[in-house]
Protein backbone atom coordinates (compact mmCIF):
# COMPACT_ATOMS: atom_id res chain seq x y z
CA UNK A 1 0.00 0.00 0.00
CA UNK A 2 0.83 3.05 -1.25
CA UNK A 3 0.16 6.89 0.68
CA UNK A 4 -0.97 7.16 4.37
CA UNK A 5 -2.56 4.23 5.55
CA UNK A 6 -4.98 4.07 8.52
CA UNK A 7 -5.20 1.02 10.71
CA UNK A 8 -8.58 0.05 13.06
CA UNK A 9 -9.79 -3.24 14.55
CA UNK A 10 -12.54 -4.59 16.04
CA UNK A 11 -13.48 -7.84 17.87
CA UNK A 12 -15.91 -10.60 17.22
CA UNK A 13 -18.12 -11.85 20.17
CA UNK A 14 -20.24 -14.33 21.24
CA UNK A 15 -24.05 -14.41 22.33
CA UNK A 16 -24.30 -15.78 25.98
CA UNK A 17 -28.13 -15.25 25.58
CA UNK A 18 -31.10 -13.68 23.28
CA UNK A 19 -29.96 -13.89 19.76
CA UNK A 20 -33.04 -13.94 17.29
CA UNK A 21 -35.24 -12.75 19.70
CA UNK A 22 -33.63 -9.54 19.85
CA UNK A 23 -34.52 -8.85 16.32
CA UNK A 24 -37.80 -7.81 17.60
CA UNK A 25 -36.72 -5.72 20.41
CA UNK A 26 -36.34 -8.60 23.41
CA UNK A 27 -33.27 -8.00 24.91
CA UNK A 28 -29.87 -10.14 24.72
CA UNK A 29 -26.42 -10.41 26.66
CA UNK A 30 -23.28 -10.76 25.06
CA UNK A 31 -19.35 -10.42 25.12
CA UNK A 32 -16.47 -9.24 23.21
CA UNK A 33 -13.69 -11.94 22.50
CA UNK A 34 -10.47 -11.91 22.30
CA UNK A 35 -10.16 -12.58 18.30
CA UNK A 36 -10.18 -9.24 15.77
CA UNK A 37 -10.90 -8.13 12.39
CA UNK A 38 -8.52 -5.88 11.15
CA UNK A 39 -8.72 -3.55 8.24
CA UNK A 40 -5.85 -1.06 6.39
CA UNK A 41 -7.11 1.48 4.26
CA UNK A 42 -5.50 3.89 2.16
CA UNK A 43 -6.32 5.99 -1.10
CA UNK A 44 -6.34 4.53 -4.41
CA UNK A 45 -7.79 4.14 -7.64
CA UNK A 46 -10.87 1.94 -7.91
CA UNK A 47 -11.98 -0.29 -4.75
CA UNK A 48 -9.35 -3.13 -3.93
CA UNK A 49 -9.96 -6.15 -1.48
CA UNK A 50 -6.70 -7.38 -0.46
CA UNK A 51 -5.26 -7.14 -4.00
CA UNK A 52 -8.61 -7.81 -5.85
CA UNK A 53 -12.02 -6.48 -6.51
CA UNK A 54 -15.15 -6.48 -4.55
CA UNK A 55 -18.81 -8.11 -5.37
CA UNK A 56 -22.27 -7.48 -2.91
CA UNK A 57 -22.77 -11.06 -3.40
CA UNK A 58 -19.19 -12.23 -2.06
CA UNK A 59 -18.16 -9.06 0.21
CA UNK A 60 -21.93 -7.49 0.95
CA UNK A 61 -20.90 -5.45 4.29
CA UNK A 62 -18.21 -4.42 2.73
CA UNK A 63 -20.24 -3.45 -0.45
CA UNK A 64 -23.07 -1.78 1.97
CA UNK A 65 -20.48 0.41 3.97
CA UNK A 66 -18.84 2.18 0.58
CA UNK A 67 -22.11 2.38 -1.29
CA UNK A 68 -23.93 4.00 1.54
CA UNK A 69 -21.33 6.64 1.55
CA UNK A 70 -20.66 6.58 -2.12
CA UNK A 71 -16.72 5.81 -1.95
CA UNK A 72 -15.66 4.50 -5.25
CA UNK A 73 -11.68 4.99 -4.58
CA UNK A 74 -10.31 3.03 -1.87
CA UNK A 75 -7.46 -0.16 -1.14
CA UNK A 76 -8.30 -2.26 1.94
CA UNK A 77 -6.15 -4.77 3.34
CA UNK A 78 -7.33 -7.24 5.90
CA UNK A 79 -6.49 -9.67 8.50
CA UNK A 80 -9.03 -12.01 10.74
CA UNK A 81 -8.85 -14.03 13.48
CA UNK A 82 -12.53 -14.42 13.53
CA UNK A 83 -13.58 -17.52 11.33
CA UNK A 84 -16.47 -15.98 8.84
CA UNK A 85 -20.22 -17.35 9.35
CA UNK A 86 -18.76 -19.17 12.25
CA UNK A 87 -21.34 -16.91 14.63
CA UNK A 88 -18.47 -15.24 16.76
CA UNK A 89 -19.47 -11.72 14.75
CA UNK A 90 -16.76 -11.55 12.10
CA UNK A 91 -19.60 -9.33 9.72
CA UNK A 92 -20.10 -6.74 12.64
CA UNK A 93 -16.20 -6.78 13.50
CA UNK A 94 -15.33 -5.94 9.84
CA UNK A 95 -18.27 -3.46 10.23
CA UNK A 96 -17.08 -1.82 12.84
CA UNK A 97 -13.05 -2.17 12.10
CA UNK A 98 -13.92 -0.82 8.48
CA UNK A 99 -16.40 2.19 8.87
CA UNK A 100 -13.89 3.24 12.03
CA UNK A 101 -10.55 3.33 9.68
CA UNK A 102 -12.86 5.27 7.28
CA UNK A 103 -14.21 7.70 9.41
CA UNK A 104 -10.59 8.51 10.92
CA UNK A 105 -9.87 9.07 7.39
CA UNK A 106 -12.38 11.62 6.87
CA UNK A 107 -11.25 13.07 9.90
CA UNK A 108 -15.75 12.41 10.86
CA UNK A 109 -15.88 12.04 14.43
CA UNK A 110 -15.18 8.57 15.73
CA UNK A 111 -16.87 8.18 18.82
CA UNK A 112 -18.38 5.01 19.70
CA UNK A 113 -22.16 5.86 19.71
CA UNK A 114 -21.46 6.91 15.83
CA UNK A 115 -19.53 3.84 15.41
CA UNK A 116 -22.32 1.55 16.48
CA UNK A 117 -25.12 3.15 14.86
CA UNK A 118 -23.77 3.04 11.42
CA UNK A 119 -22.66 -0.59 11.65
CA UNK A 120 -25.72 -1.23 13.09
CA UNK A 121 -27.58 -0.12 10.02
CA UNK A 122 -24.68 -1.48 7.48
CA UNK A 123 -26.19 -5.00 9.49
CA UNK A 124 -29.54 -4.14 9.22
CA UNK A 125 -29.20 -3.50 5.42
CA UNK A 126 -27.55 -6.75 4.53
CA UNK A 127 -29.59 -8.50 6.21
CA UNK A 128 -33.00 -7.14 5.83
CA UNK A 129 -33.51 -7.10 9.43
CA UNK A 130 -30.93 -6.80 12.76
CA UNK A 131 -30.62 -6.44 16.13
CA UNK A 132 -27.63 -3.57 17.32
CA UNK A 133 -26.19 -6.84 19.65
CA UNK A 134 -23.25 -7.53 17.63
CA UNK A 135 -22.20 -4.24 16.20
CA UNK A 136 -22.72 -2.58 19.41
CA UNK A 137 -20.96 -5.97 21.59
CA UNK A 138 -17.73 -4.81 18.62
CA UNK A 139 -17.72 -1.56 18.99
CA UNK A 140 -17.85 -1.17 23.18
CA UNK A 141 -16.11 -4.74 23.93
CA UNK A 142 -16.68 -6.40 27.24
CA UNK A 143 -20.03 -7.37 28.41
CA UNK A 144 -22.88 -5.42 26.68
CA UNK A 145 -26.85 -6.35 27.22
CA UNK A 146 -29.74 -4.73 25.54
CA UNK A 147 -32.62 -4.12 27.01
CA UNK A 148 -31.55 -5.38 30.34
CA UNK A 149 -33.64 -5.03 33.47
CA UNK A 150 -33.55 -1.67 34.96
CA UNK A 151 -30.15 -1.16 37.52
CA UNK A 152 -28.41 -4.05 35.68
CA UNK A 153 -26.46 -2.33 33.29
CA UNK A 154 -25.15 1.27 32.26
CA UNK A 155 -27.50 2.49 29.69
CA UNK A 156 -24.72 3.59 26.64
CA UNK A 157 -26.51 4.46 23.85
CA UNK A 158 -30.58 4.03 22.33
CA UNK A 159 -31.51 2.24 18.84
CA UNK A 160 -34.51 2.36 17.40
CA UNK A 161 -35.55 0.66 13.52
CA UNK A 162 -38.14 -0.88 12.14
CA UNK A 163 -40.82 -0.28 15.34
CA UNK A 164 -38.29 -1.71 17.42
CA UNK A 165 -36.15 -0.62 20.16
CA UNK A 166 -33.38 -1.34 21.78
CA UNK A 167 -31.49 0.21 24.74
CA UNK A 168 -27.39 -0.86 25.17
CA UNK A 169 -25.73 -0.80 28.21
CA UNK A 170 -22.39 -1.88 29.81
CA UNK A 171 -22.59 -4.39 32.32
CA UNK A 172 -20.44 -5.73 34.39
CA UNK A 173 -19.71 -9.74 34.23
CA UNK A 174 -17.58 -11.87 36.53
CA UNK A 175 -14.55 -14.12 35.73
CA UNK A 176 -16.38 -16.84 33.48
CA UNK A 177 -14.85 -19.53 31.13
CA UNK A 178 -16.65 -20.13 27.71
CA UNK A 179 -15.95 -22.69 25.49
CA UNK A 180 -16.64 -22.42 21.92
CA UNK A 181 -17.45 -25.29 19.38
CA UNK A 182 -17.32 -24.54 16.09
CA UNK A 183 -19.37 -27.10 13.56
CA UNK A 184 -17.05 -25.90 10.66
CA UNK A 185 -20.25 -25.37 8.72
CA UNK A 186 -20.53 -21.82 7.79
CA UNK A 187 -23.95 -20.35 8.04
CA UNK A 188 -24.87 -17.06 6.73
CA UNK A 189 -27.24 -14.66 9.28
CA UNK A 190 -29.23 -13.09 7.17
CA UNK A 191 -31.60 -16.36 5.37
CA UNK A 192 -31.40 -17.27 9.16
CA UNK A 193 -33.41 -14.32 10.50
CA UNK A 194 -35.21 -14.26 7.50
CA UNK A 195 -36.10 -17.85 8.74
CA UNK A 196 -37.76 -17.15 11.98
CA UNK A 197 -39.14 -13.85 10.91
CA UNK A 198 -41.46 -16.35 8.47
CA UNK A 199 -41.95 -18.55 11.22
CA UNK A 200 -42.98 -16.07 13.52
CA UNK A 201 -45.49 -14.56 10.90
CA UNK A 202 -46.91 -17.92 10.43
CA UNK A 203 -46.69 -20.66 13.79
CA UNK A 204 -48.99 -18.53 16.34
CA UNK A 205 -47.26 -20.41 18.83
CA UNK A 206 -43.70 -18.83 17.97
CA UNK A 207 -44.19 -15.54 19.49
CA UNK A 208 -44.85 -16.75 22.62
CA UNK A 209 -41.10 -18.55 22.02
CA UNK A 210 -39.51 -15.16 21.68
CA UNK A 211 -40.56 -13.76 24.40
CA UNK A 212 -40.09 -17.00 26.59
CA UNK A 213 -36.25 -16.69 25.09
CA UNK A 214 -36.64 -12.90 26.52
CA UNK A 215 -37.65 -14.25 29.39
CA UNK A 216 -35.15 -16.51 29.86
CA UNK A 217 -31.89 -13.78 29.07
CA UNK A 218 -33.73 -11.58 31.38
CA UNK A 219 -33.17 -14.36 34.06
CA UNK A 220 -29.78 -15.43 33.02
CA UNK A 221 -28.45 -11.26 33.19
CA UNK A 222 -30.04 -11.48 37.04
CA UNK A 223 -27.73 -14.67 37.23
CA UNK A 224 -24.61 -12.92 36.05
CA UNK A 225 -25.23 -10.09 38.14
CA UNK A 226 -25.27 -12.42 40.92
CA UNK A 227 -22.39 -14.63 39.76
CA UNK A 228 -24.61 -17.84 39.90
CA UNK A 229 -23.24 -20.33 37.06
CA UNK A 230 -25.24 -22.68 37.75
CA UNK A 231 -28.18 -20.41 37.09
CA UNK A 232 -26.66 -19.21 33.95
CA UNK A 233 -26.00 -22.37 32.71
CA UNK A 234 -29.67 -23.99 33.18
CA UNK A 235 -30.95 -20.92 31.56
CA UNK A 236 -28.36 -21.34 28.71
CA UNK A 237 -29.05 -25.13 28.10
CA UNK A 238 -33.18 -24.21 27.81
CA UNK A 239 -32.00 -21.54 25.37
CA UNK A 240 -30.42 -23.88 23.26
CA UNK A 241 -33.77 -25.88 23.37
CA UNK A 242 -36.03 -23.05 22.36
CA UNK A 243 -33.82 -21.83 19.83
CA UNK A 244 -33.88 -25.45 18.48
CA UNK A 245 -37.92 -25.14 18.34
CA UNK A 246 -37.33 -21.69 16.27
CA UNK A 247 -35.62 -24.35 13.88
CA UNK A 248 -32.05 -22.69 13.96
CA UNK A 249 -29.95 -25.41 15.64
CA UNK A 250 -28.89 -28.45 13.63
CA UNK A 251 -27.95 -31.59 14.34
CA UNK A 252 -24.35 -30.84 14.43
CA UNK A 253 -24.93 -28.48 16.82
CA UNK A 254 -27.36 -30.40 19.00
CA UNK A 255 -24.72 -33.07 19.05
CA UNK A 256 -22.20 -30.55 20.54
CA UNK A 257 -24.15 -29.09 23.13
CA UNK A 258 -25.27 -32.32 24.22
CA UNK A 259 -21.72 -33.89 24.55
CA UNK A 260 -20.57 -30.50 26.69
CA UNK A 261 -23.73 -30.79 29.12
CA UNK A 262 -21.70 -33.40 31.04
CA UNK A 263 -18.53 -30.95 31.40
CA UNK A 264 -20.56 -27.40 31.95
CA UNK A 265 -23.02 -25.13 33.47
CA UNK A 266 -25.03 -25.16 30.39
CA UNK A 267 -24.34 -25.03 26.72
CA UNK A 268 -25.84 -23.64 23.79
CA UNK A 269 -25.55 -22.51 20.19
CA UNK A 270 -24.16 -18.71 19.67
CA UNK A 271 -25.52 -16.11 17.02
CA UNK A 272 -27.71 -16.88 14.20
CA UNK A 273 -27.35 -21.13 13.96
CA UNK A 274 -27.67 -23.17 11.39
CA UNK A 275 -23.86 -25.05 11.98
CA UNK A 276 -21.64 -21.90 13.28
CA UNK A 277 -20.76 -22.07 17.12
CA UNK A 278 -22.07 -23.27 20.36
CA UNK A 279 -20.80 -22.09 23.74
CA UNK A 280 -20.70 -24.48 27.02
CA UNK A 281 -20.21 -22.43 30.12
CA UNK A 282 -17.26 -24.67 31.85
CA UNK A 283 -17.21 -26.27 35.58
CA UNK A 284 -14.00 -26.88 37.14
CA UNK A 285 -15.62 -30.77 37.44
CA UNK A 286 -17.16 -33.41 36.40
CA UNK A 287 -21.19 -33.07 36.27
CA UNK A 288 -22.57 -36.23 37.77
CA UNK A 289 -25.65 -36.32 35.80
CA UNK A 290 -27.31 -34.83 32.75
CA UNK A 291 -30.01 -32.22 33.38
O1 LIG B 1 -24.30 -15.16 13.69
P1 LIG B 1 -24.06 -13.73 14.02
O2 LIG B 1 -22.75 -13.50 14.67
O3 LIG B 1 -24.25 -12.83 12.82
O4 LIG B 1 -25.18 -13.29 15.11
C1 LIG B 1 -26.52 -13.04 14.72
C2 LIG B 1 -27.39 -12.67 15.89
C3 LIG B 1 -28.89 -12.56 15.54
O5 LIG B 1 -29.61 -12.30 16.74
C4 LIG B 1 -29.41 -13.88 14.97
C5 LIG B 1 -29.17 -11.46 14.50
C6 LIG B 1 -29.06 -10.05 15.06
O6 LIG B 1 -28.95 -9.12 14.24
O7 LIG B 1 -29.15 -9.84 16.28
Amino acid sequence: MNGRIIRASAPGKLIVLGEHSVVFGKPALALAIDRRFRCDICPGSGILLNGAGISPRLHPHIDTILRRRNISDLRIETESRIPSGSGLGSSAALSAALIGAVRLMRGEACGEEALALEAFETEYEVQGRASPIDTSTSVHGGGVAVNCPEGLGTPIWHISKGGNSWTVSDIPVPEMTFVVGYTGIKAATGPLVQKVRKYKESNRFASDIIDEIGEVTRDGMRAVSNDDKDLLGELMTRDHKLLSILGVSCRELNKLVDASLEYSYGAKLTGSGGGGSMIASLTSRRRSAKP
